[in-house]
């Protein structure tokens, strides 16, 4: 898949944006630039977001987060989102994003045995929740109480006992109102799924803002594109779009809480956060697997794939008789990438790799935190780029640069090339050097743009 354009007519600092990426071009390597502040970092997200996430509902809260404070004007009933021009193979692929209220619901043919007032985006979370509620009458009836009975230790059984009693009739009207829903709610959302691909729009998530419910439907443009092929599209999408980004940038996906953390006070007493930023943006990449942070801990990653490496050529052995070159091929790769240091396994005695060295040419051994930052993150972006499916993915990177001597930001557009040949890269930069490695036509640029050098 190939990104050929994307528009964003409104959405936080991006106004307006309307970008192409040649496919054509070569390399297919675009530096992304404009002034701090012009919206690079929002743009790589929100693109990563929609194409990652849309297609996941264990992701959708990414895409909720993201679009936190974005309303719909008060006089209408939509707002586009963001437009893709995508080429899979030889076919144009056109994908909407785009925003919607609750009036525009209620204006769908929607089964008449359904009260308008309940037509309303805000369901769909209920639905899901509901689908897939597994929980046994037992198990609903313990959470009730769970949730309802005071926990504090020092109550007595018996005060136990009493609580629960005063709390029965409660639980009846509990399970009423669920049963109400259970016999409303899928059904209603049945019947507006039933509008919505009548009109091929595909519901993707919803999320609430002042109390209003917004939906995001995707739709295609191309004529003979039904949901189900929306669907497999941003399926096929969902693999194929990759994020990489400094450790300390915001992520706007990431939930309000968890931002916040990065600007809170620190608790002078134990020196330290109290809540970490690090921790929740490991859970967040938990369930984001195509978003990688520039970090320092490519080891770990480098072990894995010379392991990979060595299993491959073991399967070779096994399967043809002969040993495979794929080890000797990853390991003259690094050493031509640690420019004049040797990069050595460690072997426990059942001959696991356990970690890895560096020889310079005197024969001095150097360990992974001897590295330098520069070739720390030369070695994670060379590790995570060959860890990548192969064939044509959108690798989105922000600040790129960061850390790389000015003839390794120039050095880094061949890199990525010759890392990752089938790719498209965009790569968030304020570096010079970069784009010089390219024609001024690969370069797109934000506004404010940048100054002439
Ligand atoms: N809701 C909003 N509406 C308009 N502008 C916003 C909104 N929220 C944030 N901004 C502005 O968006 C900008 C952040 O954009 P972003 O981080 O994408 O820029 P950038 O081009 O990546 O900058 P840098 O080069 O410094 O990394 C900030 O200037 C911020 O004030
Ligand atoms: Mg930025």
């Amino acid at each position: 898949m190939h990104l050929l354009r994307v528009q964003v007519p409104d959405f936080r600092v991006l106004k307006d944006i309307d970008i192409t990426f040649e496919q054509t071009f070569n390399p297919t390597v675009f530096p992304l630039g404009s002034l701090n502040g012009g919206g690079k970092s929002t743009l790589l997200q929100l693109i990563f977001v929609l194409l990652h996430c849309s297609a996941h509902s264990e992701r959708h809260q990414f895409i909720a987060n993201m679009l936190e404070r974005v309303t719909i004007p008060e006089d209408e009933n939509s707002k586009l989102l963001a437009r893709f021009e995508l080429i899979d193979g030889d076919e144009k692929i056109e994908l909407e994003f785009t925003l919607y209220n609750d009036d525009y619901l209620r204006q769908l043919d929607i089964d008449p045995i359904f009260n308008k007032e309940m037509v309303s985006f805000g369901i769909f979370p209920k639905n899901e929740r509901l689908l897939s509620d597994e929980r046994s009458d037992a198990e609903i009836e313990q959470d009730f109480y769970d949730a309802n009975i005071d926990s504090d230790p020092s109550l007595s059984p018996r005060e136990k006992q009493a609580m629960m009693k005063a709390l029965a009739s409660g639980f009846d009207k509990y399970m009423e109102e669920r049963k109400k829903l259970i016999a409303t709610i899928p059904p209603l959302a049945k019947s507006i799924y039933k509008s919505l691909t009548i009109r091929k729009q595909h519901y993707v998530t919803s999320y609430s803002c002042n109390d209003n419910a917004i939906g995001l439907l995707c739709f295609s443009s191309n004529a003979n594109k039904s949901t189900k092929d929306i669907k497999a599209i941003l399926t096929i999408l969902s693999k194929q779009v990759f994020l990489s980004a400094p450790p300390t940038q915001i992520y706007l996906f990431l939930d309000e809480s968890t931002k916040k953390l990065l600007f809170k006070k620190r608790d002078v007493k134990r020196n330290r956060w109290i809540d970490n930023y690090e921790s929740s943006l490991d859970e967040a990449k938990n369930k984001l697997p195509n978003f990688l942070t520039f970090d320092v801990f490519a080891v770990d990653a480098v072990i894995s794939s010379i392991e990979q490496a060595r299993n491959q050529d073991f399967k070779s052995f096994v399967d043809t008789g002969t040993n495979g070159t794929r080890y000797q091929k990853i390991m003259a790769e690094l050493n031509l990438l640690m420019q004049g240091k040797k990069v050595l396994p460690q072997l426990d005695e059942n001959a696991a790799i356990t970690g890895i060295v560096f020889k310079t040419n005197d024969d001095i051994e150097i360990y992974p935190e001897d590295l330098s930052h520069g070739e720390l993150k030369r070695l994670s972006i060379y590790v995570w780029l060959k860890s990548l499916p192969k064939g044509e993915n959108i690798v989105l990177m922000d600040e790129i640069e960061n850390a790389l001597h000015p003839d390794w930001q120039y050095q880094i557009v061949r890199d990525l090339v010759e890392w990752g040949k089938d790719n498209q890269y965009i790569l968030a930069t304020h570096s010079y050097g970069l784009c010089e490695a390219l024609t001024p036509a690969h370069v797109k640029e934000l506004e404010p743009k940048l100054i002439p050098h």
